[in-house]
């Protein structure tokens, strides 16, 4: 494939399955999109390659290696982006996750480590190469908002806090994993009786992280940051919910951050399905 100038590069995470697959299944197809490659984020090379296949290996994707767990695949990842993609990025869409019911301080350190931590060290890394006018979105979920309307007010002030910087959020993140540790996530303010208490507060601090990644990189390079909710879509995380939408619906809600116009979205906000969401409310999970 031989790179232009002009060429843009969206990259998406987690994609070799589930709802990432179908967004890089519709960028593909998307006729709008001229002189548009997209970078199939994979954790494993094997299952990455295989995705490409079963879309029929289009001529504007390539499979990119990356583990967001990793310093080093992050690391070999933008070389490769350098060496053969020009180097620079457009779009970002962070949408690799895990799930897991078990309520465990590995667990957590685990589900934190993909879902927050992969995250933010991504993006970090990335900020040098994301254009002026760039997008990063950041695949949340609506429990993010559940998870803090049931938590204590102290709670939902700090985690909504116009000043709330990276380091306070980290404070705030290894407070609950510790807290998982000693069964003692009450006491701090969370309601042990949320459902996916540990998945959705990764989602949670997905929320806020995406709030202060917009304030700091809107004055330095005019990148948006925003994160979204696909729904509820049947997928293997959802051990492919019966009530739930298809994984092209979920897709339908990302690309909705990466085709409106930025007139139209308020930066560092969280939607669903076009809608702007708020981030402490008792949503529906389904749609
Ligand atoms: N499905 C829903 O109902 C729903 C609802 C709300 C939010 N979401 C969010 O939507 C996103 C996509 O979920 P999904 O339902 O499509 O899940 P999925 O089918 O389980 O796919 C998750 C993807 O993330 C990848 N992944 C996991 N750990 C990774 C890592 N360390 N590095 C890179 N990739 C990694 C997986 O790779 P492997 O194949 O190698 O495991 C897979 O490609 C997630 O952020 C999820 O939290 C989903």
């Amino acid at each position: 494939m031989s790179l232009t100038s002009q060429q843009r590069i969206i990259l998406v995470t987690g994609a070799n399955k589930g709802i990432g697959f179908e967004v890089v299944k519709k960028l593909a197809k998307d006729s709008s999109l001229t002189n548009t490659v997209i970078l199939l984020g994979s954790r494993d090379l094997k299952r990455g390659q295989d995705a490409l296949t079963r879309l029929g290996c289009p001529n504007n994707v390539c499979v990119l290696h990356l583990d967001v767990t990793s310093l080093e695949s992050i690391l070999a990842a933008i070389d490769e982006i350098k060496c053969k993609h020009g180097g620079r990025l457009d779009v970002v869409i962070n949408n690799a996750a895990i799930g897991d019911l078990e309520f465990t301080i590995d667990t957590a350190r685990k589900m934190f480590s993909t879902n927050y931590y992969g995250m933010k060290t991504l993006n970090e890394h990335l900020l040098p190469l994301i254009r002026e006018n760039g997008r990063v979105i950041n695949v949340s979920s609506a429990c993010g908002p559940i998870v803090l309307y049931e938590a204590s007010k102290d709670l939902q002030d700090k985690y909504s806090s116009s000043t709330l910087n990276l380091e306070q959020l980290d404070c705030l993140v290894e407070d609950f994993i510790s807290a998982v540790g000693t069964n003692t996530v009450g006491e701090l303010g969370y309601n042990p009786k949320t459902l996916y208490l540990i998945y959705s507060v990764t989602k949670a601090a997905v929320i806020s992280l995406t709030r202060i990644e917009a304030r700091q990189w809107f004055d330095t390079k005019n990148i948006l940051a925003f994160s979204v909710c696909p729904g509820l879509c049947a997928t293997d995380m959802t051990n492919n919910a019966p009530d739930g939408s298809p994984a092209e619906v979920g897709a339908d809600s990302i690309l909705h951050l990466v085709n409106t116009d930025q007139s139209r979205l308020e930066n560092g906000c969280f939607y669903r399905a076009g809608q702007q969401l708020p981030q402490i409310g008792m949503l529906s999970r389904k749609n």
